[in-house]
C-alpha cells in the first residue's frame, strides 16, 4: 500500500509532522510511505493558477491508496493550513483527488482535551468530497509535547491505536479496491 501524510501544520518542528512520522515507522516494510507538509501551499484563491506545490500535492493525493491526515487542533477546529490545503484539492469537485480515497485522520494538541473537535470538523469536509473515512480507533495525542522523546513517540497507547487505524484502513482500502474493480466489470 501507498500512505500519504499530510500535516496540518506548517511548524518547522511541527508535533502532527512528527506523529505522522512515527505512525508510518510502525508499518510492516511492505508498505510505502511519505509525509507532506502544508506549509508551501499558497493562500486558496479560486482564480489563481494552481502553483508547482498544489498540483504536486494533488498528484500525490492522487496517486496513493491511503491519505492519513494529522492536524492541529486550533481554536477548537482543524488548522487553517488543513482547510487551505483541502479547498485547493477539492476543484473541480467531481474530479477531486479524495473521491473514493480511504482517508484516516489523527492529531497532536498540547491541550489535554484537544483534537476531538479539530477531526470532527474535518471529517464533515472530507465526506463532503467523497473520501471514504476510516471509522477508527480515533486517534487523540493530547500534552503531545509530552509524549515524544527524541523525536519518537513515547506513549504505547497512543502507538497501539495508531497501529489499529493504520491496519483498518489497509483493510478498507483493499475492500474498496475490489468493489470498485467489480463495479467496473
Ligand atoms: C492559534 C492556536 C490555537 C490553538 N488552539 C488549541 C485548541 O483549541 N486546543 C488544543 O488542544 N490546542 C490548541 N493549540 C495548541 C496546539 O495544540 C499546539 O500549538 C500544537 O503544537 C499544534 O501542533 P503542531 O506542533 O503540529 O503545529 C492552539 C495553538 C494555536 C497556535
Amino acid at each position: 500500500m501507498k500512505f500519504l501524510g499530510i500535516s496540518g501544520s506548517s511548524k518547522l518542528d511541527s508535533l502532527n509532522t512528527l506523529l505522522l512520522y512515527n505512525a508510518f515507522e510502525l508499518l510492516n516494510k511492505e508498505h510505502n510511505w511519505e509525509v507532506v507538509s502544508t506549509a508551501n501551499i499558497p493562500l486558496f484563491e479560486q482564480s489563481n493558477e494552481e502553483t508547482d506545490e498544489v498540483k504536486k500535492l494533488k498528484d500525490k493525493v492522487k496517486e496513493a491508496d491511503i491519505v492519513v491526515i494529522s492536524t492541529p487542533e486550533h481554536n477548537h477546529s482543524y488548522s487553517a493550513s488543513i482547510k487551505n490545503a483541502i479547498d485547493w484539492l477539492s476543484v473541480p469537485l467531481d474530479r477531486n483527488p479524495f473521491r473514493w480515497k480511504v482517508v484516516a485522520t489523527m492529531s497532536a494538541t498540547t491541550g489535554s482535551l484537544g483534537g476531538p473537535r479539530a477531526q470532527e470538523h474535518l471529517w464533515i469536509v472530507l465526506k463532503s468530497l467523497g473520501a471514504v473515512l476510516v471509522p477508527g480507533p480515533e486517534v487523540f495525542v493530547v500534552n503531545a509535547d509530552k509524549k515524544f522523546l527524541n523525536g519518537k513517540l513515547t506513549d504505547e497507547n497512543s502507538k497501539r491505536y495508531i497501529s489499529e487505524l493504520l491496519n483498518n484502513a489497509i483493510i478498507l482500502a483493499k475492500a474498496l479496491k475490489y468493489a470498485l474493480v467489480e463495479n467496473m466489470k
